[in-house]
């Protein structure tokens, strides 16, 4: 898959490619928030791919620039359910994001699924602005679902029929 944005390619996550994500991901507040660590990021994308989960990568001059990865029947063992998300932060703002979360939607909707579903974290407006832009609708909040003070908000997008 070749994205618009010039130079994007977004392919399937390698196990090459954790340690060089990681490196990035632990830059970012967000992931720190959540008590992520460069092992716990490596075992988490290690078993993404060992599971045979959607997880994609988006190469921006050949180096790994953001990833997507979806359980396809992570949400309560039926519906398609995206994990995480995450783009370099010294790269944000310039579509990166948006080609994979459309790459994802795009892989889903062509295997038959009708709806991807996600949370988002009531401390991360700037991820709600993102996947509010892309079409997601709030279904309803958890209270300190992940972390005691942290909010989720359980988004969803209906997928077009794609699937022959
Ligand atoms: C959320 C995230 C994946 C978006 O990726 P991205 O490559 O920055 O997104 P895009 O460049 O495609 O931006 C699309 C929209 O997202 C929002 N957005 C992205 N960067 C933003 C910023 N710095 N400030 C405010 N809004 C921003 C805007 O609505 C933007 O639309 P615009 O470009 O018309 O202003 C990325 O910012 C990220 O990795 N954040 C940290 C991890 C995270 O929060 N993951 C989601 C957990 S639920």
């Amino acid at each position: 898959m070749v994205s618009s944005l010039t130079g994007l390619l977004i392919r399937p996550l390698a196990s090459g490619d954790i340690p060089a994500i990681a490196t990035w991901m632990i830059t970012d507040p967000h992931w720190l928030h959540y008590g992520m660590t460069v092992s716990s990021i490596e075992h988490d994308l290690s078993s993404a791919i060992d599971q045979g989960d959607l997880a994609l990568v988006a190469d921006l001059a050949s180096v790994p620039a953001g990833f997507a990865w979806c359980v396809r029947r992570g949400m309560f063992g039926s519906g398609a359910y995206l994990k995480r998300i995450g783009v370099d932060p010294a790269i944000t703002g310039q579509g990166i994001g948006t080609a994979l979360l459309h790459a994802i939607e795009t892989e889903l909707a062509s295997a038959g699924a009708d709806a991807l579903y996600l949370l988002v974290g009531s401390g991360n407006p700037r991820a709600g602005a993102f996947y509010r832009q892309q079409g997601y609708e709030h279904l309803c909040t958890l209270p300190d679902f992940a972390i005691a003070g942290t909010d989720e908000h359980l988004l969803r997008k209906r997928l077009p029929s794609l699937s022959y």
